[in-house]
């Protein structure tokens, strides 16, 4: 069996949106999504997304390459014209994706420019005819990712209407930020944030279009608060949290897909594999600083992970091989260890 069908294997009970990873621009590149699987053989992992014209005009390879051992993988897409996302979906196909998803709930005044992203929610019929284009040309399953709503429209009706019409066009999968989007006022960042998270409302959505995936996202962080979530949709979808404390995704495989044993790695195993990466980065050319950012909360947590990451981002400039700011990271982390066991009144700001 090869390592990706491994990692696809889950109880057929258990669905695939269960536990996911957000499509975090920047942030969830084809590193780190390798650096996520080492933590999680189950959690989907999303792409950061990518337009249909980035796709279509420009490096293909650059856009769409992946590990072999990223699966579950999908494609997001940010785009709205039918014909492009259809040739995106093929192309997501050839490559190997194991899903595409379209992104309808981005604020940003770029993309609004662009008409996709969250502006896509005010045109539903546009959004429909892009699902179904998808569906005709490739196989993949098609879902779509969106808000509760846009602006100051609050009512439940108007997202029960978008996720309605979407569904009659062939979607069966609906991923719920479960805040509005404001297509003028806030950054991106802030929106976030703002405006308050309505949680309920993608509960709702659940218990109206029961034969529907419904995965909610915004705002949950511990298991707990996954676990909870659970009793009212089929999956949670994680962004900042799963990205800042990566170590909490080695619960997830146990505790939410049914894995008999408790987790076998360590962060010294995990370590190790990653180094394994960046050196077949460097190998390739590849400075090893571009992955390695995403990988700096290792050891979070944990006494001594502060000067850890300090060593490696002192030295993402400079020219020292990965594993030799290995070495150095290990023994500033091991100082800070041993002081704090010498000094155990120090509050662990000091040494972690
Ligand atoms: C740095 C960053 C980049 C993001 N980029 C995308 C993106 O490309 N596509 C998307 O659908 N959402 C994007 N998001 C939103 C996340 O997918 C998610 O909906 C949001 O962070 C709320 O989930 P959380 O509270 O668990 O982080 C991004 C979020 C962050 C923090």
């Amino acid at each position: 069996m090869t390592r990706s069908e491994k990692n696809q294997q889950v109880r057929s009970d258990i669905s695939p949106w269960r536990l996911s990873i957000a499509p975090m621009l920047d942030w969830t590149d084809r590193h780190c999504r390798y650096f996520h699987r080492l933590l999680t053989r189950h959690a989907l992992l999303y792409t950061e997304m990518v337009t249909t014209g980035a796709i279509l005009h420009g490096d293909k390879p650059r856009h769409l390459d992946f590990n072999a051992e990223e699966h579950p993988v999908a494609l997001q897409l940010g785009g709205s014209e039918p014909a492009d996302l259809a040739a995106c979906a093929k192309l997501a196909e050839q490559w190997g994706y194991d899903e595409v998803n379209l992104n309808c709930g981005c604020p940003s005044e770029r993309v609004q420019r662009g008409a996709f992203g969250a502006c896509l929610m005010a045109e539903p019929a546009l959004v429909a005819d892009g699902v179904k284009a998808m569906k005709d040309a490739a196989s993949l399953t098609v879902t779509v990712k969106h808000r509760i709503g846009i602006d100051k429209i609050e009512s439940y009706d108007f997202v029960r209407d978008f996720v309605g019409t979407i569904a009659d066009a062939g979607c069966e999968v609906f991923i719920v930020h479960a805040r509005n989007a404001w297509l003028q006022g806030l950054s991106p960042k802030e929106n976030r944030d703002i405006p308050p998270l309505r949680h309920e409302l993608v509960h709702r959505l659940k218990r109206e279009f029961p034969h529907l995936t419904i995965a909610i996202n915004g705002g949950i962080k511990t298991d707990d608060e996954i676990a909870e979530q659970l009793q009212y949709v089929d999956g949670v979808m994680v962004g900042r949290q799963a990205y800042h404390e990566p170590w909490q995704m080695t619960q997830w495989d146990q505790r939410f897909f049914g894995e008999g044993a408790a987790p076998v790695v360590s962060r010294e195993e995990v370590e190790e594999r990653w180094l394994g990466y960046l050196d077949r980065q460097v190998a390739q050319g590849r400075p090893w600083s571009q992955a390695m950012r995403h990988a700096l909360g290792l050891w979070n947590g944990l006494p001594g992970a502060r000067r850890w990451r300090q060593v490696w981002s002192d030295h993402k400039l400079k020219a020292l091989a990965p594993r030799e700011v290995a070495r150095l990271a290990t023994q500033a982390r091991l100082q800070a260890v041993e002081s704090a066991s010498q000094h155990p009144a120090f509050p662990a700001s000091v040494t972690n």
